[in-house]
């Protein structure tokens, strides 16, 4: 049986995930036992000059009414026309796969809910980490575990920008520019600077550890704007690195404490060593003791990597369906006692 596929969203990751599917094809089609077919490409622009210009189509309904395309690739971003598609190809019977860490993390919940209830996948390993496989190992692999914390380096556009403050002493903003440049960061960047991208993520990390919703305005979080060169030659004369990082622990009482800040790392910290875009994440679980998972945690073809691992298992489970779940969202979810903004964060 083909397993027909769909994309929404030709920009960054929706053209690396085209480019990955198409170039590894015979080994991606030998491990699913089936080929997988790009079939469309949703974007409201035309590509005249690409090799997969023929699949564009402008109309999701082209994509909800055919009964052949199976698994719905969302790379759209943002939480309101991608709710909606995603939403519909639920409804449609189509597993949806996405690297959208916004939606995710605001309605990750309801959107696991809904596929379940339409017996179809919602799948989301590249929504954190890039490429770094982190959600199937915390949800799976670590499952035995009562997970005490997580912590990360969890975005590379500001991991770039500091690591190019303390190396070659750039500004802030000529760091920045450089990021952008490399395709690191969001459209609108200050979902990066300002900590919201990594807020989102310890989201779901927490989620899936915490089994409960968490959702990122209950969660306390300062970005690396305020960060200064100054900043970066203090923690160096500590034998310090600043590092954004993002946190959830489990509280003695069951709750939560889910926070992001900047912090400084000691260099003997393995956090401390996480340079440029690659990212890292930190699990201590009661039973396996520290974990840390590390690399490019952006860019076109480190998260296609991850979007195309997803396309390959719901191709897989086509017909029987596995499912992550968590819990909805309460007031269980607290701030660290000791504020957010001075003294930094130290991460013994
Ligand atoms: N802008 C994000 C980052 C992309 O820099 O980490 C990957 O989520």
């Amino acid at each position: 049986m083909t397993v027909n596929v769909a994309i929404l969203g030709f920009g960054t990751v929706g053209s690396g995930v085209a480019e990955v599917l198409t170039k590894n094809h015979t080994h991606i089609d030998e491990k699913v036992h089936n080929p997988v077919c790009l079939k469309y490409i949703l974007d409201v622009r035309d590509f005249p000059d690409s090799p997969f210009g023929d699949k564009i189509v402008h109309d999701f309904s082209v994509i909800e009414n055919d009964p052949e395309v199976n698994i719905v690739v969302e790379t759209i971003g943002g939480a309101k026309i991608a709710r909606e598609f995603t939403e519909r190809a639920l409804k449609a019977g189509k597993s949806v796969v996405t690297s959208n860490k916004e939606l995710v993390a605001t309605c990750g919940y309801d959107l696991l809910s809904l596929a379940k209830e339409h017996g179809v996948s919602y799948l989301f390993e590249a929504s954190v980490g890039g490429g770094i496989p982190i959600i199937r190992p915390l949800s799976r692999c670590l499952a035995a575990n009562e997970i005490q914390e997580i912590c990360g380096i969890l975005n590379g556009t500001t991991n770039y920008i500091l690591t190019r403050m303390i190396k070659a002493g750039l500004s802030f903003e000529a760091a920045l520019k450089e990021a952008q440049q490399n395709g690191y960061a969001e459209k609108d960047p200050t979902a990066d600077i300002e900590g919201e991208d990594a807020c989102r993520k310890i989201c779901i990390l927490g989620a899936l550890a915490f089994g409960r919703h968490i959702y990122p305005d209950q969660v306390p979080t300062e970005g690396i704007t305020k960060v200064t060169l100054a900043d970066v030659a203090y923690a160096d004369a500590c034998g310090r690195k600043i590092k954004l990082l993002g946190r959830a622990i489990r509280q003695p009482d069951g709750r939560v404490c889910a926070y992001v800040a900047p912090h400084l790392v000691s260099g003997e910290d393995p956090l401390s060593g996480v340079e440029d875009v690659f990212n890292a994440i930190t699990v201590r679980g009661d039973a396996v003791g520290d974990v840390m998972f590390y690399g490019r945690g952006a860019g076109k073809l480190p998260t296609a990597s991850a979007v195309v691992a997803d396309v390959m298992d719901a191709a897989r489970h086509i017909k029987s369906m596995k499912y992550m779940a968590w819990g909805p969202g309460g007031d269980d979810v607290v701030a660290p006692t000791d504020g957010l903004e001075s003294p930094w964060y130290v991460r013994a």
